[in-house]
């Protein structure tokens, strides 16, 4: 199977183990906290890509509930449950390298982890049209793995469920931010928990569009 397909499917698979896992995940939910601590009331419309259950959504319309969210994700059931877990916004099925399809420019866009399951050169077409999307004044939370590209490929558990995985190196994806025309105003990384395997440094990055 087409490696993306197989990504999804295995998303879609889990979606309600995710959801269980990483709503109110706390290595993250602090990230979501400082984002949320940038945004004003002039932010009022919200992109969240590759939404997965609703998590970032969720958690910053509790801080801002004035926001109006449109979430998209390639997995039909992460769909149902963000829809489900924020009522009264919308969320559909779009691929992220189909992003550019979007009418509508936004105040905020949220990738949360969504570049890991791209290629590089997708990546950086992504971050373009994200840059695109968002209106003057716009700002960007962006979450990746980072780590040896030669890390990245496609793998399968036990079960045949497999995922392919991209990791950046930190200062190539600052670098690609800047040639977009972001200007970074944040960026951390830390370490996440990786049951057993090889350790993943998880960088966490919020951007201007001016
Ligand atoms: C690790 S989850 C991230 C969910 C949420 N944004 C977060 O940060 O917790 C990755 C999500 O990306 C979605 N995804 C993977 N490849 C995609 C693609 N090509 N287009 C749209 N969504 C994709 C998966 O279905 C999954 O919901």
């Amino acid at each position: 199977m087409d490696p993306v397909k197989a990504t999804v499917a295995t998303f879609d698979k889990y979606a309600e183990q995710y959801q269980d896992k990483f709503m109110d995940y706390p290595a993250y939910t602090k990230t979501y906290a400082r984002f949320a601590s940038l945004l004003t009331e002039q932010h009022r419309t919200l992109l969240d890509v590759g939404c997965g259950p609703g998590n970032i959504s969720r958690y910053l319309l509790a801080q801002h509930p004035h926001l109006k969210i449109h979430g998209v994700d390639l997995s039909p059931r992460m769909v149902e449950l963000a829809a489900k877990n924020n009522p009264n916004h919308s969320f559909a099925v779009l691929d992220t390298r189909d992003i550019g399809q979007l009418e509508q420019t936004f105040d905020v866009i949220i990738c949360g982890f969504c570049l890991p399951y791209l290629e590089p050169a997708e990546a950086k077409t992504c971050l373009e049209t994200v840059y695109r999307l968002l209106n003057p004044n716009g700002l960007l939370y962006l979450s990746t793995m980072v780590g040896d590209p030669a890390r990245s490929g496609y793998k399968e558990n036990a079960s045949g469920d497999g995922v392919i995985t991209t990791y950046y190196e930190a200062k190539e994806l600052l670098q690609m931010l800047s040639a977009c025309g972001f200007t970074v105003c944040e960026h951390f990384s830390q370490n996440y928990p990786a049951d057993g395997e090889e350790p993943v440094e998880d960088l966490f990055v919020f951007a201007l569009r001016q």
